[in-house]
């Protein structure tokens, strides 16, 4: 397999992107138009890992300086627990001083990836999510090395 990339995706890439929602989001998966909407906002971020052609691993974000918002990260289930989520997180938070999301609170795979990579649990927000109900667990990751004095 050659080395997988990790590149910003573009609009070609959101059907690919809609049924990866679909598989690793089975409960609300993003649309199309969801998608297509989010590619087309300026504050918006989209980053894909791919691997042979094939969709591995994929980050939905915002950004408004100095400030990002992370709404999806994902890794199709082939392709898990071999690093990419990290990786797509990492390059994400490279030059951000502050970044947000929230988790549901049963998702320990993906609570466990924000706290390796130094988010830390601000509150939550009870009964946030529905199908099946559930609270969201808040994260915050303040990068004190950006502040400029
Ligand atoms: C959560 C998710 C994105 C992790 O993707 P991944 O590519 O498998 O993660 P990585 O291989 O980069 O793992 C990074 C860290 O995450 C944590 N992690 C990942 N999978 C885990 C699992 N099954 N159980 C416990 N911790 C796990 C570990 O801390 C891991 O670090 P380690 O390998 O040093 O132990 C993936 O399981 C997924 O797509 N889940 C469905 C979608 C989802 O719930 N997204 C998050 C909410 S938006």
């Amino acid at each position: 397999m050659t080395a997988p990339v990790c590149r910003p995706a573009t609009k070609a890439d959101i059907p690919l992107l809609q049924e990866a929602e679909a598989l690793c989001f089975p409960r609300d998966p993003w649309s199309l138009a969801q998608l297509a909407s989010h590619m087309d906002s300026a504050v918006g971020r989209a980053w894909i890992i791919e691997a042979e052609g094939a969709l591995c691993a994929y980050l939905l974000a915002s950004v408004i300086p100095p400030e990002g918002e992370v709404f999806r990260i994902a890794t199709l289930p082939l392709y898990r627990q071999k690093g990419y989520a990290r990786r797509l997180l990492s390059a994400f938070l490279a030059d951000l001083p502050l970044c947000y999301l929230e988790v549901r609170a049963s998702n320990l795979a993906a609570r466990r990836l924000y706290e390796s990579l130094g988010f830390i649990q601000t509150g939550v927000r009870p009964d946030y999510y529905q199908n099946p109900t559930e609270d969201a667990c808040l994260y915050k990751k303040n990068d004190d090395t950006h502040i400029r004095l």
